[in-house]
């Protein structure tokens, strides 16, 4: 909850900005005070009068308008919030933010805040992905700036790719973060993530196909909530979350001793897709073509590290969940696993080639428990990962 918080809502103007008609509701439900404020830009795609209706609330929209300053100077409006968000977060905003522009109301404020301030940004790929667009958003890093998004997904100008707004629950959450007040604050959760290499000789490696982008998603989405997150991977394309405890990791058995060293948790969530075996005969020097002729691998099983902690019998996290990924019979095969390793949820997804999940930026998932089977819709990692960390909160009695 976010009762008595007090969020100073800039909008800018983007397409994304009707989104934050539905985030003031939303923060408005959770208790929170929103003091909009909007851009000259962000009045041609939502009106002023729908902003104040909603938020309850006079509009902010001119620096030079004097009844504001009256009221309420510009320097107090940024200091009188606990927080301030921008959303949308427009490649021009940003620009402007990175260069200490002060031209205009928002511009203003953002300068001359004393708050933590967080920002959604929202616009076309290509904009997203422009060296001035990167150059900004690693200024504001370097700033303190806090960073929700964007989402990758089709947009509206027709495009696929990173910079759509993200989902008004993420920014929700992400603002909760930002405050302290999400409903896993206080609660420690492990997530496994990413492959497995299992060394062949010093060059060459069996591994799993995994990019790792659901289990990053998914310490993104408990961090969120406040959690505590022991983020522990394997080596993944995709690079571990900031504010999350990192332990990196190559084989499975090195990710069982993280794992282990990790606990006591709350929760553990094994995303990882970790190889079943492992080389028992792994040569110390490179394998070479030779006389010799094909050399024979001989494979040893490699610790269950979900079954393991699943089935401890002292100090087990309250909530266990597991991933299974199957290319046929995807919830027969996932109830089968549930019993088998002894967890108490199995996420299940449909990773066969024609799936496009592998890699992808989409999942499809059937969340298995002991009341039953869900069929969750086509949707983004991010999102997925989110109503995931929703549901594990909602376990944990911290909804
Ligand atoms: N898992 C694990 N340690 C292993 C193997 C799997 O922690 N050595 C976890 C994975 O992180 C995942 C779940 O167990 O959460 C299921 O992984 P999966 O590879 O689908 O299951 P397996 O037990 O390996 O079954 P199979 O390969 O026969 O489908």
């Amino acid at each position: 909850m976010l009762t008595g918080k007090r969020i100073l809502l800039i909008i800018g103007g983007g397409i994304a900005a009707y989104k934050s008609l539905d985030l003031i509701r939303r923060l408005r439900d959770q208790g929170a005070d929103v003091v909009p404020v909007l851009t000259k830009a962000a009045e041609q795609f939502v009106t002023p009068l729908s902003v104040s209706a909603l938020a309850a609330q006079k509009v902010y929209r001119d620096l030079f308008d004097l009844t504001d300053e009256a009221e309420m100077g510009h320097i107090e409006l940024s200091r009188a919030a606990d927080l301030v968000v921008v959303a949308p977060a427009t490649a021009d905003l940003m620009a402007k933010m990175a260069g200490g522009h002060a031209n205009d109301l928002a511009s203003t404020l953002l300068m001359a805040t004393d708050k933590c301030v967080l920002i959604a940004p929202a616009m076309n790929v290509r904009m997203w992905e422009h060296p001035a667009t990167r150059r900004n958003l690693a200024v504001l890093r370097g700033d303190d700036v806090l960073v929700v998004g964007p989402d990758e997904g089709h947009m509206a100008c027709g495009e696929f790719g990173p910079g759509r707004m993200s989902e008004v629950p993420d920014i929700v959450a992400a603002i909760g973060a930002a405050l302290g007040e999400g409903p896993l604050k206080g609660r420690h959760v492990i997530v496994t993530s990413g492959p497995t290499h299992e060394p062949i000789d010093p060059v060459r490696y069996i591994a799993n196909r995994s990019s790792g982008a659901q289990g990053a998603a998914l310490a993104v989405a408990l961090r969120d909530l406040g959690a505590q997150v022991s983020f522990v991977t394997g080596p993944a394309a995709v690079a571990p979350p900031d504010g999350v405890a990192v332990a990196q990791v190559e084989t499975a058995r090195e990710m069982d001793q993280a794992v282990r060293a990790a606990l006591p948790a709350d929760a553990a969530v094994f995303a990882a897709a970790v190889a079943d075996w492992r080389v028992e005969n792994a040569a110390d020097q490179k394998m070479k073509k030779g006389a010799g002729g094909m050399p024979v691998l001989e494979f040893a099983e490699n610790p269950d590290i979900l079954a393991g902690v699943a089935q401890m019998s002292k100090g087990r996290p309250a909530l266990v969940v597991g991933f299974a990924a199957e290319t046929e019979d995807v919830v027969a095969f996932a109830q089968a696993k549930l019993a088998r390793k002894g967890c108490d949820w199995i996420v299940a997804n449909d990773v066969s080639p024609g799936t496009g999940i592998m890699g992808g930026a989409e999942n499809a998932v059937h969340l298995i428990t002991a009341d039953g089977v869900e069929e969750w819709p086509r949707m983004a990692k991010g999102a997925v990962a989110a109503r995931l960390a929703a549901r594990i909160a909602e376990a944990l009695g911290a909804g």
